[in-house]
């Protein structure tokens, strides 16, 4: 087992900043993130506030960025020198926990559920394969931690994961809304297609869900 360094850039609330701490520890060959922020932890520092829940990339708690890049601690591979650091574009709260009520609140009015009537109404639907990678969306939230359009404070544009959501509604035979009409209303055309929104389960955001609401492609 090799030692290695790791950079945690944690939020400080006193300061109001990220301050970076390096950590030098055992690192295993096949060590996650998750791994390595809880041998910190239980180890070195149980101040250190980040969040996780299944362990096996289903819940999406435990989404930070690694290297600047939108990942699920549980799933990526710890690697010497990372540098992990909280979600942007949500406020952060403590160290690498950052808050996801203003997207929540702002996706509560937004209607995405189908009607449970409808549903009982139609039964089974033929599941198009576009929709089956939407459905892998796991409401992480990191998708909007690289959108340089997306604001929490700056209700404008819905960003990426609510275009994840919207475009798996429009795909749904037994949804009676109109989601591209909504998808408009929540600024899509602001989007700038620099597709810097790299989904943690890799679903191709620009591509398969604006592609869809925009009109650009069908449903496979
Ligand atoms: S492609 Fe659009 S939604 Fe994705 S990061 Fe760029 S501006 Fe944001
Ligand atoms: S689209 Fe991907 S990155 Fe965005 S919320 Fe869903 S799982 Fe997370
Ligand atoms: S802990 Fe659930 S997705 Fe990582």
């Amino acid at each position: 087992m090799q030692t290695a360094t790791v950079l945690v850039a944690r939020y400080d609330p006193d300061q109001a900043k990220l301050v970076e701490n390096t950590y030098s520890l055992p690192l295993k060959e096949d060590a996650t993130v998750l791994q390595v922020l809880l041998h910190i932890y239980e180890n070195r520092d149980s101040t250190l506030a980040f969040r996780y829940g299944c362990r096996c990339a289903k819940c999406g708690e435990c989404a930070v960025e690694v290297n600047g890049r939108p990942s699920l601690a549980c799933l990526t591979k710890a690697t010497p020198g990372m540098r992990i650091s909280p979600l942007r574009n949500l406020p952060p709260v403590r160290d690498l926990i950052v808050d996801r009520s203003p997207l929540d609140k702002r996706l509560s009015t937004q209607r995405l559920y189908v009607s449970a009537a409808v549903c009982e109404a139609l039964g089974a639907m033929r599941i198009p394969e576009v929709y089956r990678r939407l459905a892998g969306c796991l409401e992480c939230y990191g998708c909007v931690s690289t959108c340089s359009q997306f604001d929490w404070k700056n209700e404008g544009f819905g960003g990426p994961y609510v275009f994840v959501k919207l475009a798996q509604l429009h795909l749904d035979p037994r949804d009676t809304e109109d989601r591209r009409a909504q998808a408009a209303s929540l600024g899509i055309r602001r989007c700038s297609s620099c597709r810097e929104c790299r989904c943690v389960k890799g679903i191709p955001i620009r591509r398969d869900a604006i592609g869809i609401l925009l009109g650009e492609r069908q449903r496979e």
